[in-house]
């Protein structure tokens, strides 16, 4: 809580405000009882009708200042808690963005989304709930007590029975609830979670006709965060009934009592008025901090998690004095003797893996299913960090680079292609912002997209919806080679991306990609021999190891495992390529 209340730094100012405006408007709240007191005792006891419009017009204008008052007030904490909740979302934001896979695997992207929309809301609304009650419930405590007790000293051993008895309810409840909050926002947690998969995966859902095991697995979270909501709600139903139950009859106990010393002459009528109104004051004041009481261990509960993710550090971090000399755009990526792990997994990924990859040549990799191509690939980019030995670009380890300056020379095209809601020159041009509208064609071009782009309504200003939805796999595949294009980085990372694509887009695509060599490295993942037959130099892997480097004719006469890979695949192709 304490880092989270950081954030309200910026505000300090108005928050002093707040309470000075609090302050004030309770003070006058205080002395309006006197008044009445005044208007009773001097006015309507002794027949003094002047009085009463003199003291009357004055406990008007009394009010009209308070209600002011609280307005400003209500106006400027409402300001400052959204303006809170605003900052907190974006220092989350922000903070997310830097962590690399690791840490969004380890929190979930769900609980990430929850975290800051739904957390950060808890903690705003029981910011406001602070400035606006808490500061003004303790005055009204202590204040109403007070002058209660000058009032009547002797009426006010009441409260010795009902402010105890209160307050142990208040703590009752409390302990009970407490718990059930943190389980609540977990349980949210979990309904978006359902939600995101559901929605996402909806194609896959319907197909399999799994639709009534996902609405019950949706109503099984539902209704379990429901039963909770029920139960907090249940405490908080008998809370409010009880309170109620003692303040009235504090105010019989007030009224029997004052009316017995009345009578014996030991107190004024007015004086039992205003009394009253101060009991009421009391007993609200407590009210309203049970309600603290009770919201704040809520906001609690977000605040932490909120905290753990703030307080998580990006495992791959820029060093402060980083390499930046290094003569654009490099010519050679290097692994020497790398292996990886998973922080999650036992075994390597990859397993002591030596190549290099340079300028005017392309490299393919080939190997079965996760067999650690992607991981080569995700390692390169340093989205993961070798676990052993060392990746160099020109010699430098990349590790001593800014992961900016590193990423800026790669062309990197996802195994599953990846496209924003926007117009295809947008997505295109997310690879390379200056990107013009020539040069987009120019990527479109090769990319082989350039046909069905033209067929579309609006060419390049063509709507792309969520996800990419409107477009086919391939043509999704294409796209996002092309925004790897028109980047013109030193190394074309394809982890797979030829796969969507027919035999012949695919060799017309490898051919139109010759030129693009001059000035990079081309690496290519794949599983078809089709696709890497031509490449000056094949890699094979093989369960995360090296099974052997070559090109396609020496690796068919002598390695095994690219054997049985052109065995496999023989007679499924006519030769294109
Ligand atoms: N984030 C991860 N955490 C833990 N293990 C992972 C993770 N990603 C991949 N793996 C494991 O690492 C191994 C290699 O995965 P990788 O994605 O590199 O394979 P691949 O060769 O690209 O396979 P494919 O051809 O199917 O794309 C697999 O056994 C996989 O289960
Ligand atoms: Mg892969």
């Amino acid at each position: 809580m304490k880092s989270i209340l950081s954030f309200l730094k910026p505000y300090r100012l108005s928050v002093v405000f707040i309470v000075i405006l609090t302050f004030l408007s309770s003070m006058l709240q205080l002395y309006l009882p006197t008044l009445t007191a005044d208007i009773v005792d001097v006015g309507i006891v002794q027949g003094d009708i002047a009085y009463i419009w003199k003291v009357g017009g004055w406990m008007v204008a009394c009010s009209l200042l308070a209600i002011l008052l609280t307005i400003w007030k209500s106006y400027l904490s409402s300001k400052t808690a959204l303006g809170f909740g605003r900052d907190m979302r974006r220092q989350l934001f922000v903070h997310v963005e830097q962590f690399s896979l690791e840490e969004f695997q380890k929190i979930g992207t769900s609980s990430f989304i929850t975290r800051s929309t739904n957390d950060v809301k808890q903690v705003q609304d029981v910011t406001i709930m602070i400035l606006q009650m808490m500061t003004r419930a303790p005055l009204m405590l202590v204040g109403g007590i007070i002058l209660a007790v000058s009032r009547d000293a002797v009426l006010s051993l009441i409260f010795l029975a009902a402010l105890p008895l209160l307050g142990g309810f208040i703590y009752l409840v409390s302990r009970k609830a407490i718990p059930l909050f943190g389980q609540l926002q977990k349980k949210t947690d979990r309904l978006n979670l359902i939600m995101r998969e559901s929605l996402s995966g909806i194609r896959v859902i319907r197909a399999f006709n799994r639709v009534d095991d996902e609405k019950a697995r949706f109503q099984e979270a539902n209704t379990s965060y429901k039963d909770t909501g029920l139960k907090v709600n249940r405490l908080m139903a008998y809370l409010f009934p009880f309170m109620l139950i003692i303040m009235n009859f504090t105010n019989i106990g007030i009224v029997w009592l004052g009316a017995n010393r009345i009578d014996a002459g030991e107190m004024e009528v007015g004086n039992l008025i205003a009394f009253i109104q101060y009991a009421m004051m009391i007993l609200m004041a407590l009210i309203m901090l049970s309600m603290s009481f009770i919201m704040v261990p809520r906001a609690q509960a977000s605040a932490k998690r909120m905290n753990e993710v703030l307080n998580m550090e990006p495992k791959i971090k820029d060093k402060e004095q980083s390499v930046t000399k290094l003569h654009q755009p490099a010519q050679s990526i290097r692994f020497e003797d790398v292996s990886f792990y998973y922080s999650n997994a036992e075994k390597p990924v990859v397993q002591n893996i030596t190549f290099e990859a340079k300028t005017g040549e392309t490299t393919a990799i080939i190997g079965s299913t996760g067999s650690g191509k992607t991981t080569l690939l995700q390692l390169m980019t340093r989205f993961y960090e070798a676990t052993e030995g060392r990746i160099t670009l020109d010699g430098v380890d990349i590790r001593e680079l800014p992961q900016e300056k590193l990423r800026s020379q790669m062309g990197y095209v996802a195994q599953k292609a990846v496209l924003f809601s926007g117009s295809i020159a947008d997505n295109v041009r997310f690879g390379r912002q200056d990107a013009s509208d020539e040069d987009i064609w120019k990527a479109l071009r090769t990319a082989q997209a350039e046909e069905f782009v033209l067929q579309k309504d609006g060419g390049i200003d063509a709507e792309i919806d969520q996800g990419g939805s409107n477009l086919s796999g391939g043509q999704k595949q294409r796209l996002s080679i092309a925004r790897a294009l028109v980047r013109k980085p030193s190394f074309y990372l394809f982890d797979d991306s030829f796969s969507a694509l027919d035999y012949k887009t695919d060799a017309k695509l490898r051919a139109s990609l010759e030129a693009e060599k001059e000035h990079a490295a081309l690496i290519i993942v794949a599983q078809r021999i089709s696709t890497v037959k031509h490449s000056d130099k094949i890699i094979v892997l093989d369960e995360g190891k090296i099974a052997g480097i070559g090109t396609h004719e020496q690796l068919i006469k002598d390695n095994l495992v690219y054997q049985e890979i052109v065995a496999s695949q023989e007679g499924q192709e006519v030769d294109q390529g």
